[in-house]
């Protein structure tokens, strides 16, 4: 079943709410209060909607609670059957420093079509439509995945260029990338916008690759689907608390890489409204009691949209 636009209208409101809520502590140098405040707003306003909703991926698991938990349910229970993931804020630390790219993240699918999974870390790896499914892979060489990006694109290799969150574990990736003299895109925090950068040339990133949050994997996955990008990740489980959750949320194989069609499948929603401005969106804007929000919204089959909203508050 296919989403409608009333659906979709609802959805956007639920994050440029959640957007606004947190604007107010926006270089406030908090992250807990930032989050709590997009948190708490996304859960009243979900809770309002007539849908049978429950978190598949969320902030962490029912004894985190303020946190909006996987298994929560959600909605006045009347509707239709969603699987929901939720990144209520986006970019802790750049709400709390007042820095580009924090974002209100959610993303719905029908019942069971989105990927159930703890929160853990992912390898990831994300190009743009026009790559070849066979041309890139977790476990093709750096040399390999960029040669061939490379010829796909018709483009010499010092023109390619390759974003990556800017962490110590990724020392080596990014010794390669440099020695191969690929240009990087390096992010201090942000992985679903920097994995989405891949999805329309203006942002001139060829790939998006390394390890980030896996909660974080599956909302980029919701996007890249509806934007016929290509997306493969494959969880890291690093503690036995870890695995036995992976377990009993039905994960065999814990060195499985998953493409983008085991990830999400079906019609999805994914909505991003930005808090601070960023490359995707612009962010939360005030002029006297109304807030003015954008959202970036895909769903599949549809043209990708960039939504203006206002938010009043009395
Ligand atoms: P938060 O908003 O929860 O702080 O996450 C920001 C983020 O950069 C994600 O985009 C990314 O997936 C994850 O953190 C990476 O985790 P780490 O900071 O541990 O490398």
């Amino acid at each position: 079943m296919s989403f409608d636009k009333d659906l979709i209208i609802k959805l956007i409101k639920v994050t440029s709410n959640a957007a606004v809520s947190c604007h107010k502590f926006v270089g406030k140098k908090n992250k807990i209060l930032a989050d709590k405040a997009a948190t708490d707003s996304m859960r009243e306003n979900l809770n309002k909607l007539d849908i049978k909703g429950e978190v598949v991926i969320g902030e962490g698991e029912l004894d985190e609670a303020p946190m909006l938990f996987i298994g929560e349910k959600l909605g006045t229970g009347k509707g239709p059957s969603l699987d929901i993931a939720v990144d209520p804020l986006e970019g802790t630390n750049f709400a709390a420093n007042n820095l580009p790219g924090a974002l209100s993240v959610m993303a719905i699918s029908n019942k069971g079509n989105l990927f159930k999974a703890p929160e853990t870390y992912m390898d990831k790896l994300a190009v743009g439509e026009d790559i070849p499914m066979d041309a890139v892979d977790l476990d093709f060489s750096i040399e390999k995945n960029i040669k061939n990006i490379a010829d796909s694109r018709n483009k010499d290799i010092k023109n390619i260029t390759a974003c990556i969150l800017d962490r110590p574990r990724h020392k080596s990736i990014i010794s390669k990338l440099k020695e191969l003299k690929v240009n990087l895109k390096l992010l201090s925090d942000g992985d679903i916008s920097g994995a989405l950068l891949v999805s329309n040339k203006k942002h001139d990133v060829d790939i998006f690759l390394g390890i980030g949050g896996g909660p974080e994997g599956v909302l980029a996955a919701s996007a890249l689907d509806a934007l016929n990008c290509k997306f493969q990740g494959r969880f890291l489980f690093k503690t036995e608390n870890d695995i036995t959750r992976a377990k009993e949320m039905g994960i065999v194989d814990l060195n499985k890489k998953y493409d983008l069609k085991e990830i999400v499948k079906g019609d999805s929603i994914f909505c991003a409204t930005g808090i601070t401005s960023g490359d995707l969106v612009k962010g939360v804007k005030k002029n006297k009691n109304t807030y003015f929000t954008e959202t970036l919204v895909t769903q599949k089959n549809s043209l990708i949209e960039i939504v203006k909203n206002e938010v009043s508050i009395t």
